[in-house]
């Protein structure tokens, strides 16, 4: 039975959000539940520790005390430091991304430990812990796209009178690919989606999101690429490594300078020439294309992202905690009883 949740301070480089804001840690209380916040886990994020305690929370000094609550919920996927945390009976909620992270897996099975995913868990055809984030990321892609593109090609995405606007390719027209897509039209960019549903291309063309749209092939994606200033990669498979839609070849027939960002990686990029980055190392550039493949995106506008996340959150989290066997969770479930249950995850594991 669960009676104590713990709120660590994240780790991960250039990571500034909280899992939990305040008045989502009030909801835990009022619902029977003892939260142990680190001390200064919300600071990133512009929540003080006053602020927590002002909710009821018990401000716990070290990372120790809060992985010793019953069930931990936190941010992102837990670094190799914490990995000594895991333990038996222990209840983790988190972004896992077990696709991508064979190791961290590994270290989940070997614990014993219940690990839930966010970005697993389906409701209404949806995915709702995984889509406030998106939200974030894709409206972000949009930013840092344009931002890099002045050190790169030096080309502004809306152009100007006489000098045509910039070409915008975001290939995955979900959540992330969207947001990323209305970014780019909002600085008058020529914005193409690609996805293989051909429903969501016609809504987001209706809604004056995209100028153009694409049905996805390698054939495609090989045409129109050569003339993007800007790529956006955010295909999904839920659970699955992400497909790999630009080949090597394709980055090689892209323009000098232009700009790859590939909010992908965190299940494994969706670029073939794309590599994990950080925020303190955000960039690097191959074939003379510079890629931005920071797996932590919303980690930098972590106000927003933090009250997003926690809003999404907090009711699962009290359902976990009330039932970990709640069916309603079931998507979420990736590792129990020292194996990956999930099954989507499990095959791309066995791979
Ligand atoms: N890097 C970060 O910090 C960060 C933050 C948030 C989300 N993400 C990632 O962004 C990605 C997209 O997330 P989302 O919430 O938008 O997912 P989503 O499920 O809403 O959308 C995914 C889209 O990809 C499309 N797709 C699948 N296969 C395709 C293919 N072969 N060709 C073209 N399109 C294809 C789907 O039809 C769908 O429209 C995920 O990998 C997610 O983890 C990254």
């Amino acid at each position: 039975m669960v009676q104590s949740i713990g709120l660590p301070k994240e780790i991960k480089d250039g990571e500034r959000r909280v899992a939990l804001d305040p008045s989502a840690v009030k909801s835990c209380i009022q619902a029977g539940f003892d939260v142990f916040v680190e001390t200064d886990a919300g600071v990133g994020a512009g929540f003080s520790n006053a602020d927590y305690e002002a909710v009821g929370a018990k401000i716990a000094s070290n990372a120790d005390d809060t992985w010793a609550a019953d069930l931990v919920v936190k941010v992102k996927e837990p670094q190799r430091s914490e990995w000594g945390f895991f333990r038996k009976n222990l209840i983790l909620f988190a972004y896992l991304h077990l696709a991508a992270e064979p190791d961290l897996a590994q270290a989940l099975v070997a614990s014993g430990i219940d690990a839930y995913a966010y970005e697993t868990l389906e409701e209404r055809g949806g995915l709702p812990l995984l889509a406030p984030m998106s939200e974030v990321a894709g409206r972000t892609a949009a930013i840092v796209g344009a931002h890099y593109l002045a050190s790169g090609s030096g080309v502004l995405l809306g152009g100007s009178a006489g000098v045509p606007p910039a070409r915008v390719l975001v290939i995955g027209m979900g959540v992330a690919g969207t947001m990323a897509a209305r970014g780019a039209r909002g600085m008058d960019a020529e914005v193409t989606g690609v996805d293989i549903d051909l429903h969501r291309l016609y809504t987001a063309q209706q809604e004056g999101t995209l100028t153009a749209t694409l049905a996805s092939s390698e054939h495609a994606i090989s045409e129109a690429i050569q003339d993007a200033d800007l790529v956006v990669g955010a295909a999904l498979v839920t659970g699955a490594k992400a497909p790999k839609l630009v080949l090597r070849e394709h980055v090689a027939s892209m323009k000098s300078g232009s700009v790859i960002v590939d909010l992908a990686i965190d299940q494994g990029g969706c670029v073939e020439t794309s590599r994990p980055t950080s925020h303190s190392n955000p960039i690097y550039e191959e074939l003379g294309v510079i890629h931005y493949c920071v797996t932590n995106v919303p980690g930098q506008y972590p106000k927003t992202a933090s009250r997003a996340l926690s809003a999404a959150v907090v009711p699962k989290l009290v359902r976990l905690a009330r039932d970990p066997g709640d069916s309603a969770l079931k998507g979420s479930l990736n590792v129990a009883k020292g194996e990956v249950v999930h099954p989507v995850v499990a095959a791309a594991l066995s791979r």
